[in-house]
């Protein structure tokens, strides 16, 4: 691990003194040492009746849980594991936005803080230097009339401080933390380096407020297509690798544009996609 930004533990009133000043009350922290999924605790807080904003952090998640039912790898003491409790007004069909507007916000953040240029990957995952450093998990509840939205969990999984030899063998190749050289490059002139982990939670919470609360959205939309490293690539859909699609933008509504071989166009709203050639 690098020692220059070495290790504070997470703690709410480092986190709130980077928030910005007129939302410095505006979250409910509750930060653990070990939980099981701070997404699984935060929906039983909000079935509860926890207020919005309600975010739950912890130091290691012992079943940390990604999309597609699969594990979020969550060792002690160098990522973030966060959960944000939303209650959105807005009807069921728009709440892909939040993972939008989420994914938009922590590579945001990530250039604030560490002056990187990270990217996302269709849907929702953050990849710098080609591998991923960031996942995120937005699970949502209807209320009782099956209308509107109850709640939104926005989970939010980012390797920090994971060494390079940290990772399970599996994900080896391609998963990857904060801690790499570039990083270490310019941290050490920076003023908050010794504490990276509270100061990119509270850049990460100032985006996805001003986002969350922001009336015009459109930008967002495009700030992710800027973001994005699959426009002009070539992608196969996991699970079906046989077939080459290029892609050729993300719709307005957050769908992946491809065209396959003889030219035919579609739109993906789901799925995974890997790329077939990196260049
Ligand atoms: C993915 O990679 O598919 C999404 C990963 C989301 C991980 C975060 S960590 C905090 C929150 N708690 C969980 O169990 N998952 C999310």
């Amino acid at each position: 691990m690098n020692t220059k930004h070495k290790n504070f533990g997470i703690s709410e009133d480092r986190i709130k003194q980077q928030l910005e000043e007129t939302i410095k009350d505006k979250f409910h922290f509750h930060i653990f040492q070990t939980i099981d999924s701070t997404n699984t605790r935060l929906k039983e807080f909000a079935i509860q009746g926890a207020p919005e904003w309600t975010v739950l952090l912890a130091e290691e998640q012992t079943n940390g849980r990604g999309r597609m039912n699969r594990n979020f790898f969550s060792p002690y003491g160098t990522g973030i594991y966060m959960s944000i409790l939303l209650r959105p007004d807005f009807l069921p069909e728009a709440s892909g936005m939040l993972t939008v507007m989420a994914a938009v916000a922590v590579t945001d953040a990530i250039t604030q803080v560490y002056g990187i240029e990270p990217q996302i990957k269709w849907v929702n995952d953050v990849y710098y230097q080609k591998k991923k450093v960031c996942g995120i998990l937005a699970e949502a509840a209807m209320k009782p009339d099956y209308q509107t939205l109850d709640y939104v969990v926005l989970g939010i999984g980012i390797n920090v401080e994971t060494p390079k030899d940290g990772f399970p063998i599996e994900l080896e190749q391609i998963a990857t933390s904060l801690d790499v050289q570039e990083v270490h490059e310019i941290l050490e002139s920076a003023e908050d380096s010794t504490d990276s982990r509270n100061v990119l939670i509270g850049a990460v919470l100032n985006y996805i407020s001003r986002y969350y609360e922001s009336t015009e959205k459109d930008w967002i939309m495009e700030r992710y297509r800027m973001r994005s490293f699959l426009i002009g690539r070539q992608v196969v859909v996991v699970g079906n690798e046989a077939e080459v699609l290029q892609v050729t933008g993300i719709s307005d509504n957050g769908e992946l544009m491809v065209k396959d071989a003889e030219g035919h166009a579609c739109l993906l709203s789901s799925g995974e996609v890997s790329v077939k050639e990196w260049k």
